[in-house]
């Protein structure tokens, strides 16, 4: 198999799996794009797994630790679908202390109250699966099939945010009040999840070439705001947008400008928890090192009593 191989299965909409020729650049933005996907899960556990200890009840809390567990999951299965492309997962776990990899921007914001757990679920969560869902049909066979699992998980993600924000909708004043307050905070950061406007967009034209990406990140942006009024009008509360109306002409919603300022700064490291975030990775990972070192040593064993 070779390159004329490699672009009739993807105009073809077939998929290309690990031992099948690709181009250089194709392995090398895949493994960046899902490597950055796998560090978001990981570092994602972090802004969640801070109320777990302080649920506000029994059931919270189960479902709390249902949705970081499934982010540990996803994470491990993108680490895996990397591996399949000859990355190393150690290396990349380097890379993402050091600061030489990114992870998704939305998780340099601090949580500071019990509803930032239900609009983590909607938004981000909501966010995270309108990328997502479309690179279930992305063209590398492996990570399009992790993608098919993650995005059944998330759906449960975003569904139990919902429902928690219904709840505390259908509260007390002051409760309301604090759905209010998280989403003013998280609407912003959420649209930026989609990455920078396709003007500013260094990767997408490939990338959608290479039918790594469905849709373009103006186009995924748009779909979500869309998705997200008429959810915030059922909620009740209010998107902290002057700008965002309904524009009949394009069939679509208007809404104002990113702080782009704010955008590169967080994804250039220097968000509010950015520091802490990864620190918190390190340090985690080092301590972990004892857990690396015996299964390593088990499965050495392991495997000489089966030769044996
Ligand atoms: N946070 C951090 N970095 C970002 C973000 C963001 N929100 N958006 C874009 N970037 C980075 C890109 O990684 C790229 O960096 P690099 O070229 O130095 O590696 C640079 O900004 C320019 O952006 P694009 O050219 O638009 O990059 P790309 O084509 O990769 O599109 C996108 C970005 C849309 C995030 C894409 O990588 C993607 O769909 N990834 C898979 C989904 C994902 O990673 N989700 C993580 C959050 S969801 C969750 O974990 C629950």
């Amino acid at each position: 198999m070779g390159e004329d191989d490699f672009k009739r299965l993807v105009e073809a909409e077939q998929r290309i799996e690990p031992r099948d020729w690709m181009p250089d650049g194709y392995r090398r933005t895949l493994i960046r794009q899902i490597a950055q996907h796998a560090h978001s899960e990981i570092i994602g556990m972090q802004p969640e797994a801070n109320w777990i200890s302080r649920a506000p009840s029994l059931r919270r809390k189960a479902i709390l630790l249902a949705k970081v567990q499934d982010e540990a999951g996803h994470g491990l299965y993108l680490y895996a679908a990397t591996e399949t492309l000859g990355a190393d997962r150690a290396d990349l776990t380097d890379k993402l202390v050091e600061g030489r990899q990114k992870y998704s921007s939305i998780f340099n914001y601090p949580t500071l109250n019990f509803a930032d757990v239900g609009v983590i679920g909607w938004l981000v969560d909501g966010a995270a699966i309108c990328n997502q869902v479309p690179l279930c049909r992305t063209s590398y066979g492996p990570y399009a099939r992790a993608m098919i699992r993650i995005c059944k998980e998330e759906s449960f993600h975003q569904r139990q945010g919902y429902e928690l924000l219904m709840t505390m909708m259908r509260g007390t004043d002051a409760q309301r009040r604090m759905v209010q307050e998280s989403v003013n905070r998280w609407w912003w950061p959420s649209l930026m999840m989609f990455g920078p406007s396709d003007a500013e967009s260094s990767n997408t034209a490939q990338s959608m070439a290479w039918r790594i990406k469905r849709h373009t990140n103006d186009e995924l942006r748009q779909k979500f705001v869309d998705m997200s009024v008429p959810q915030a009008e059922a909620l009740g509360v209010t998107l902290p947008d002057p700008e965002l109306r309904w524009n009949a002409e394009r069939g679509h919603h208007d809404f104002g400008e990113i702080d782009w300022d704010e955008f590169w700064r967080v994804v250039n490291g220097n968000g509010p928890c950015s520091r802490q975030r990864v620190e918190h990775r390190r340090k985690a990972h080092e301590d972990g090192e004892w857990v690396r070192a015996a299964a390593t040593a088990y499965a050495a064993r392991t495997a000489s009593s089966e030769e044996v």
